[in-house]
């Protein structure tokens, strides 16, 4: 068994917070777990609870046919997880504590795996990993370095579905990926 199918059995009887109590299924994360580019969203919802897979429902959609015109699939060259493994109930935002308790999870998703570069998408995820008062308005597509890792926010998809004039900088953000991915870990493309 691999350290990554590991992590997902103790992940799996964590109950240090209410959505580990009230979730229908664990939302571990999703790919290859020799991806050199992980995919980073908040927290899963309905159909991701359903499902125990990140990024399933009409947004995880629409991210997936925006990533795939940049020639990333979350069955081949990709990972994609969240911040929270386990739907807050009703999706409400998850709490501090919670986000607390649960980001250790990532870290150590982080540690097995080592991303060359980490895709936050959203606001949420890129204040917590990026910075706390990142303006994803105005940053969204711009990379950073942190403990040697390039980062880069992007819009979420659920806010591009509520406002679809957005989606053309979202389609950008990943044509600017595209372009490191081709600089810093091109084997992306041969995996
Ligand atoms: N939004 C997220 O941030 N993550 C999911 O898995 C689904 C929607």
């Amino acid at each position: 068994m691999g350290d990554l199918d590991n992590l997902r059995l103790q992940c799996l009887s964590c109950r240090k917070c209410e959505p580990g109590t009230t979730r229908t299924n664990l939302v571990f994360g999703v790919g290859n777990p020799n991806a050199r580019v992980m995919f980073i969203g908040e927290a899963p919802g309905e159909q991701e609870d359903l499902r125990g897979e990140p990024f399933v429902g009409r947004s995880g959609k629409l991210m997936d046919s925006m990533i795939a015109e940049v020639g990333l699939y979350r069955d081949k060259n990709i990972y994609i997880a969240n911040m929270i493994k386990c739907r807050p109930p009703n999706n409400r935002d998850p709490l501090p504590s919670e986000q607390e308790a649960c980001i250790n999870w990532l870290r150590a998703q982080f540690k097995i795996i080592k991303p060359k570069i980490i895709v936050c998408v959203g606001r949420i995820a890129a204040a917590r990993i990026m910075k706390p008062d990142i303006k994803i308005t105005k940053e969204h597509g711009v990379f950073m370095e942190k403990k040697g890792v390039l980062m880069m926010a992007t819009l979420h998809p659920a806010a591009l579905l509520r406002n679809i004039n957005q989606k053309p900088l979202a389609e950008e953000d990943f044509r600017i990926l595209k372009q490191k991915i081709m600089e810093v870990c091109p084997e992306t493309y041969n995996i």
